[in-house]
């Protein structure tokens, strides 16, 4: 079978790249720009074909939007800022514009200035242990207890590893999450099932390199991941490309990983993000006589998900505190109530908590200190009066996971900007800049010393000037 050879001839080039000393003389040839599609082990190439038209042709019965509505092949099966403001231009009658998911359906006047910033509406319902509450803690929770946040697009590539699917994860298998995708968006019944499988087999397909389909499939084919040979030890790189990999490797890696580059590979900096709460939703400190406050941690060996901190991110942006890509358009103000179970009788924590700051001021977001000096903060580890995104609390109904969220894959990241679950950040520079100021420094684990700022009056940051340019060096050729 083609994946057969395949995988033959790239372990083949990895032991004869290793005999040779020298593993940058067998790099496989790269196809950057375009998708890279193959026959994976259990696809046969006519189904893939099939699933490929389904993708692409409105299903009978639907709104008249396929997935490639969304999914556009020509743009890494991402939807971009710039797709939607063409096809607004050319045709403001194309199924995208329709007002389910493409603007408040409530709006007076649809604006698509979210859709034009590429981000899509998604409805969710709340788990039976929460309620949505306001300010003063009443319990305002829609009658039909669903709540709506604003998410990006993701690419469709690498599906044969990258699951659970979604920012939040909530779909684990192709085939669920595509019929989900027809009722939600395409408006369309219950789908047979040969079709979807078809759409699943071509998803499994797309690939973001030769190199990401090497991976997938030896794990198809039952491979531990540590087994796997690093495939990007045979790219050709440059002297500052490879710098860029060590700074990766000392600042990325612990997260998104090696060879699939989505999971988290030291668990120490995924456990560091995940705080005990209070009833009031602040964090716990334990204070030693002579030293610093330190919050109590509480590991999650079986979660793969974390809050990095990039829906507080857009938080700030809504108040005007740093600038955002997405900081025109609004985002839902949320606060919730966790109980211990479906009966909602016995809350556990209200998050976020409400602020509680130095100065007293409602828009410092820097939080007082209690009489044993600890911060009066929530996961936020600052002053936030709602949550724009819950993330994987959404979910799974744990106040742990406050906007906690998936960890994406890096792989062919250079190709599908804009960034993060609501396209926050509008070029990879930005994301970088933005680790190296405001997340790095905050994550005890990965130890990077601190630089002193990069322009004037700005935050000390993890990396120099010099490191962020190998690094996105390196993360273009991902
Ligand atoms: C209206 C736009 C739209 C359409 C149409 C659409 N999607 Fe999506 N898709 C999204 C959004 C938005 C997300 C992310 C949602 C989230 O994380 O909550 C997503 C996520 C996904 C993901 C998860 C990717 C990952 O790595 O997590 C897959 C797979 C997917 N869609 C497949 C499909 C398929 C198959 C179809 C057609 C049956 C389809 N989509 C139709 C907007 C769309
Ligand atoms: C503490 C864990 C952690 C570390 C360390 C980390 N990331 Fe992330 N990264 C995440 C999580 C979680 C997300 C998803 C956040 C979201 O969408 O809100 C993410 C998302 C991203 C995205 C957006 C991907 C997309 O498809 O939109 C980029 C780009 C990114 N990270 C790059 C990096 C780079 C570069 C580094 C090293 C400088 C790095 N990350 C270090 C956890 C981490």
């Amino acid at each position: 079978m083609a994946g057969h050879r395949l995988i033959a001839r790239t372990v083949g080039a990895f032991v004869l790249a290793g005999l040779a000393g020298c593993t940058d003389a067998v790099a496989p040839v790269e196809s950057t720009g375009e998708l890279a599609t193959s026959e994976a082990e259990l696809v046969s190439p006519a189904q893939a074909a099939a699933g490929k038209k389904h993708f692409q042709e409105a299903l009978p019965g639907t709104n008249g939007r396929s997935c490639a509505t969304c999914h556009v092949l020509s743009d890494n099966t991402a939807l971009t800022p710039a797709h939607v403001e063409a096809l607004w231009a050319r045709n403001p009658a194309d199924p995208l514009f329709n007002r389910i998911d493409a603007d408040d359906p409530t709006a007076a006047v649809p604006t698509y200035e979210h859709l034009k910033k590429g981000l899509v509406r998604v409805v969710l319902p709340l788990p039976a242990n929460m309620d949505v509450i306001d300010v003063q803690g009443n319990v305002i929770t829609a009658p039909d207890r669903k709540v709506s946040v604003w998410r990006a697009v993701p690419s469709i590539a690498d599906t044969g590893f990258s699951g659970p699917f979604q920012f939040d994860g909530r779909e684990t298998d192709l085939v669920t999450q595509a019929q989900s995708a027809v009722t939600s968006h395409s408006q369309g019944g219950t789908v047979p099932l040969p079709v979807l499988q078809r759409i699943a087999a071509f998803e499994r397909t797309v690939f973001s390199s030769p190199r990401a389909r090497f991976v997938s499939e030896l794990l198809e084919q039952g491979w531990p991941l540590s087994a796997i040979p690093d495939p990007d030890a045979l790219l050709l790189l440059d002297a500052s490309e490879r710098r860029g990999r060590d700074v990766y490797n000392l600042a990325c890696e612990a997260c998104h990983g090696d060879r699939t580059r989505n999971r988290v590979v030291n668990r120490a900096t995924h456990d560091a993000l995940f705080y005990a709460l209070k009833p009031d939703g602040n964090i716990q400190y334990t204070v030693t006589p002579g030293g610093r406050p330190e919050p109590v941690r509480v590991p999650r060996p079986h979660s793969e998900f974390l809050n990095a901190g990039y829906a507080f991110m857009t938080y700030l942006g809504q108040r005007g505190v740093v600038p955002l890509f997405n900081t025109s358009v609004d985002f839902p103000q949320y606060r919730f109530r966790f109980y211990t179970d479906g009966t909602r009788q016995h809350p556990v924590t209200d998050l976020p908590p409400i602020p509680v700051t130095a100065s007293g001021h409602p828009d410092d977001i820097n939080p007082a200190l209690d009489e044993n000096g600890a911060p009066i903060v929530g996961p936020a580890l600052a002053a936030q009066w709602y949550s724009t995104d819950p993330g994987r609390a959404l979910i799974s109904g744990d106040p742990a996971e406050f906007e906690a969220f998936d960890v994406p894959s890096l792989r062919g990241i250079a190709r599908s900007a804009p960034y993060f679950h609501d396209n926050s950040h509008a070029t990879l520079a930005d994301t970088v800049d933005t680790y190296s100021r405001f997340i790095l420094p905050g994550i005890p684990t990965v130890g990077l010393p601190l630089h002193p700022p990069e322009f004037p009056g700005g935050p000390p940051e993890s990396l120099t000037p010099a490191q962020k340019q190998d690094l996105l060096r390196f993360l273009q050729r991902l």
